[in-house]
């Protein structure tokens, strides 16, 4: 393992060095994606059963079996307002933990809305304003996403709708506000503006909602509405591949630094920062042979890649979406309401499931507490806040350096830092107030949502 240059804290890159292309990971594979199926006929869909919902471009990346796809210039010119991102040598938390292991970290939270969601915003507002969309509608968990989708509308001319989870709602008026003042509408999911909106009220007019429901109502919006596409934040392939400038960047920012990661983690929910940060760098072992650990972290209150079963399942809850091969813990599973509402989801993506069935990757879970203390501990050494989300991310990270302690063994330890947590800062003072509970794993809820499972 190489010494960097004396505590140099930063590796920045030139505005010219954003990636010109997104990678795609299927050039790559070792081992073949699942089809996609249509939930009627059980068959693989083709582009026109996805057409009523995503524009053409965004399908056509989907089958795209091309290692780059070049980013058109409207997008990579949006990405010059905060990319390249940083990546940082976290010398100071290195120092706290007294390890001998090296800590980097990739800071997606100098983007305009706080996270990494913009990568593939813009990317999805350019290609739906390219073919005439006017809407966009879409769901969102922390509010991330939906901010990221609002600034992105509003950087290319397309009204935005956002039916955000009522958690996250009641628990970020802020991330409302950012959204409204982008131009975005915001509803708390569910919400009486879809019919299915209505029936879950109609059946529990208490539901914290879920990302899952969210999604149904965003899907059920575009279709009722002319001029109207869907956009989704993660899971999906398209988004995984936006999300891909960010390993891209890290394996130059690495070659800076001299020094190849030994480990590489992310938090995942849906699986597109983890996939983003990790992706390129899996491709280079998939090619070269080269070796790295690469760990996803979730919740332990929504722990499909470490606890579900990996088949076929909804991405929704009402059963609108496609049929996708994934680790799920059933799409009628609403999980507890962790603060780190992105994590909140009952499915995994295909590819980052896809990888960690054949052991290409390996997956753990985190408590909120455990995560939120990590959280702190990174903020007292580094000063960023990190968002609920990275914090799993992050105590992993920390897991492992005190290993290398432990061991006596260095190793160079790089994670995804992909948002700030501004906008948390509530969740945050119940953590310190002593009131943040942990959600144990709902055995039975989950072994009620798999009983729901569709039958292949
Ligand atoms: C900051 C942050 N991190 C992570 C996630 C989880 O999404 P993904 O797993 O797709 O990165 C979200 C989703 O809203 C988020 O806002």
């Amino acid at each position: 393992m190489a010494e960097s240059s004396p505590r140099r804290t930063k590796f920045i890159l030139d505005e010219e060095q954003i990636p010109r292309a997104w990678y795609n990971i299927a050039a790559d594979l070792p081992v073949r994606p699942e089809p996609v199926l249509h939930p009627g006929t059980g068959l693989p869909i083709g582009p026109d059963d996805l057409a009523p919902l995503f524009p053409m471009a965004l399908i056509a990346q989907v089958v795209s079996t091309d290692r780059d796809i070049e980013i058109p210039d409207p997008v990579r010119d949006a990405y010059r307002l905060y990319r390249p991102s940083p990546l940082y040598r976290a010398h100071r938390l290195e120092q706290a933990l007294d390890t001998p292991a090296h800590i980097y970290y990739k800071y997606e939270g100098v983007s305009p809305s706080g996270s990494h969601k913009p990568n593939t915003a813009l990317a999805q507002a350019f290609y739906n304003k390219a073919e005439g969309v006017t809407r966009l509608a879409t769901e969102t968990g922390a509010g991330q996403w939906g901010s990221a989708l609002a600034f992105a509308g509003a950087a290319f001319g397309l009204e935005v709708k956002v039916f955000m989870v009522r958690a996250s709602y009641d628990q970020k008026p802020y991330r409302r506000m950012l959204m409204e003042t982008y131009g975005a509408e915001v509803v708390a999911s569910p919400s009486l503006s879809t019919e299915y909106g209505r029936r879950v009220l109609n059946a529990t007019p208490d539901s914290t909602g879920s990302l899952g429901i969210a999604i149904s109502e965003a899907i059920e919006d575009t279709v009722s509405h002319p001029g109207t596409k869907y956009s989704l934040g993660s899971v999906f392939d398209f988004v995984l591949l936006h999300q891909t400038v960010i390993g891209q960047e890290t394996i130059l920012q690495m070659e800076m630094a001299g020094e190849e990661p030994d480990v590489i983690i992310g938090c995942a929910g849906g699986g597109s920062n983890f996939a983003g940060l990790t992706f390129p760098w899996l491709g280079r072992s998939f090619r070269d042979g080269a070796r790295y650990r690469v760990i996803a972290v979730e919740p332990e209150a929504a722990p499909s890649l470490t606890r579900g079963v990996y088949t076929y399942d909804f991405g929704d809850t009402a059963q609108m979406t496609p049929l996708v091969k994934m680790h799920t813990l059933g799409h009628d599973f609403i999980p507890d309401p962790i603060h780190a509402g992105g994590l909140r989801y009952h499915g995994m993506a295909p590819l980052v499931s896809l990888l960690k069935e054949h052991g290409y990757i390996e997956a753990r879970s985190v408590h909120q507490r455990a995560s939120f203390e990590a959280g702190v501990r990174f903020a007292r050494s580094e000063g960023i806040l990190p968002a609920p989300e990275p914090t799993h991310a992050i105590h992993v990270a920390i897991d492992e350096a005190l290993d290398a302690k432990a061991s006596g063994r260095p190793k160079v330890i790089l994670f995804n830092l992909c948002g700030h947590g501004h906008f948390d800062l509530s969740a945050y003072e119940r953590y310190l107030s002593g009131q943040l509970e942990d959600y144990e794993y709902p055995v039975e809820k989950v072994e009620a949502a798999l009983a729901a499972l569709p039958k292949m």
